[in-house]
């Protein structure tokens, strides 16, 4: 039995199935008039999360009757689902809501909505209101399965659909998806965090955490690696409290074992780990599983006890370590990979040096830096506030810190052959081709397009710093 959480009734599904088919006739008409079928362009910020909700924003559109497109200059719906996570983000999305104003004046039928974390902040939903007229939609994550709701009453009043955010305990099932790739998919496995760190929006933006029901998850699962999905990711703002709320002793290590069981030659990867509930369960299931990489992103933040108080981390250095360790002692092989924060109010030079310090022992392979971002509403932005300039100075010694041991986590790799899942062509050459180990780590080898979504084993010949490089071994 769930407490609060309420699985979306069939009732709110066939409501929103019924708003579906009303702008599906809509929509034909469009085509009917016109010979071409409407246009959506969702544009993603923010985190995995974010990529995955976008993912069903894309499928609801498509049952809707638009066609997807990556060029919001011949869109007849726009969506942009925002991140509120730092300041930058927010600039962003604003930044490009702006810009489509251009293409409204061109083309006043144009409807644009701005959904996702930041538009779960009052004061921001105020702002688009009264700044951003031309926005027709509005809704924070937790109505997202309204958005064929919100889309009808725009098209049959012409009026504007701004609806602030609703109370989050709802788990949302069986809404159509549309995933962006046919090899690499997402699986949410919980929603919201009940941690509160001090520096974090998350818990205001996303709510408590609600765990989806196992079987729910099981099915997908099967379902994606049945039609050929290589890599699965499950999603969570803190995958080990999957369960908790459910009235059940079956913890994210039994679901991760129990996925594990699942027939094929695919990957199972999951995150975030909060280190306060990472257990040494898991990590006996992780070296004992079949298709679990050995992949662990563990977020540290700080390596100064003092800091990680303040940031209402409940875990110290020591106990953090410990968890590496354990990892390393099962997993030999296993790739860590961590997220810290840089100028967090209250961090000395010593905290800084001690996380600096961290950094060398615990020899992450990859981190993801950040530079703090005081966030309205949180604690940690009512603190004290350190300097822009020794922000900025302190990231820069991070940078520089990582980047060695990252080399040197990368050169032992060289003779080494790894099973990689190919991406295609680079971004960046387009002659090369790349891929991912199953740690995440980029790999960059001649090939062809064919090998797209497969994996491949290749001879790595040289390790550096932000890449392996190698060749297809037959
Ligand atoms: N400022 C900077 N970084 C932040 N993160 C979360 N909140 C903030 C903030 N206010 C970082 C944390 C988290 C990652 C997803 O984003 O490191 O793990
Ligand atoms: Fe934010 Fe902390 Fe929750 Fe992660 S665990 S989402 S950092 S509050």
């Amino acid at each position: 039995m769930r407490s609060e959480t309420q699985i979306l009734s069939l009732c709110e599904i066939e409501k929103q199935n019924g708003y579906m088919a009303s702008v599906r006739e809509y929509t034909d008409c469009l085509f009917a008039e016109n010979g071409i079928r409407p246009r959506v362009f969702v544009l993603t910020l923010g985190c995995q999360q974010n990529v995955s909700d976008s993912e069903k924003l894309s499928g609801m559109a498509n049952e809707m009757g638009y066609d997807i497109t990556d060029t919001p200059e011949d869109a007849h719906l726009i969506v942009v689902n925002t991140c509120a996570i730092r300041e930058h983000a927010e600039k962003r999305a604003l930044s490009l809501v702006g810009q489509y104003k251009h293409i409204k004046q061109k083309r006043p039928e144009l409807i644009i909505a701005v959904c996702g974390c930041m538009v779960a902040q009052e004061h921001r939903v105020e702002q688009i209101k009264k700044s951003y007229p031309y926005v027709d939609l509005l809704f924070g994550t937790s109505s997202i399965h309204r958005f064929p709701e919100f889309l009808a009453s725009k098209i049959k009043t012409k009026k504007r659909a701004l609806h602030f955010h609703e109370p989050e305990r709802v788990v949302a099932e069986d809404m159509p998806v549309h995933r962006d790739s046919s090899y690499r998919a997402w699986v949410s496995v919980m929603y919201g965090c009940n941690n509160f760190c001090s520096y974090c929006i998350v818990p205001y933006v996303r709510g408590r955490e609600r765990s989806r029901e196992k079987q729910q998850i099981v099915n997908e699962v099967r379902e994606l690696v049945e039609s050929g999905y290589k890599s699965i990711t499950l999603l969570g703002q803190n995958v080990n409290s999957y369960g908790k709320d459910l009235d059940t002793e079956y913890d994210f290590a039994d679901l991760v074992q129990e996925l594990d069981s699942i027939e094929g030659d695919w990957w199972l990867d999951f995150m975030t780990s909060h280190p306060k509930d990472a257990s040494r369960k898991l990590i006996d299931v992780m070296a004992a599983a079949k298709h679990v990489t050995h992949h662990f992103h563990l977020p540290m933040q700080s390596g100064s006890d003092s800091v990680l108080r303040a940031m209402n981390r409940r875990y110290d250095f020591e106990k953090y370590i410990g968890i590496v360790d354990y990892i390393r002692e099962k997993m030999p092989d296993a790739t860590i990979t961590s997220d810290i924060i840089v100028g967090f109010p209250t961090e000395s030079e010593q905290d800084f040096e001690d996380t600096l310090n961290a950094l060398r022992r615990a020899r992450f392979d990859m981190i993801f830096s950040f530079i703090y971002s005081p966030r309205k509403g949180t604690p940690a932005a009512e603190m004290e506030q350190i300097s822009d300039k020794i922000k900025s100075e302190r990231f820069e010694r991070l940078l520089a810190t990582q980047n060695e041991i990252s080399l040197c986590q990368n050169k032992p790799l060289e003779g080494k052959t790894l099973k990689v899942l190919c991406d295609g062509r680079s971004k960046t050459d387009d002659g090369v081709i790349n891929g991912r180990t199953e740690g995440g780590k980029i790999v960059l080898f001649e090939g062809d397009d064919s090998m797209t979504g497969k994996f491949l084993n290749i001879k790595i010949e040289r390790g550096e710093t932000f890449a392996l490089y190698g060749k297809v071994v037959k």
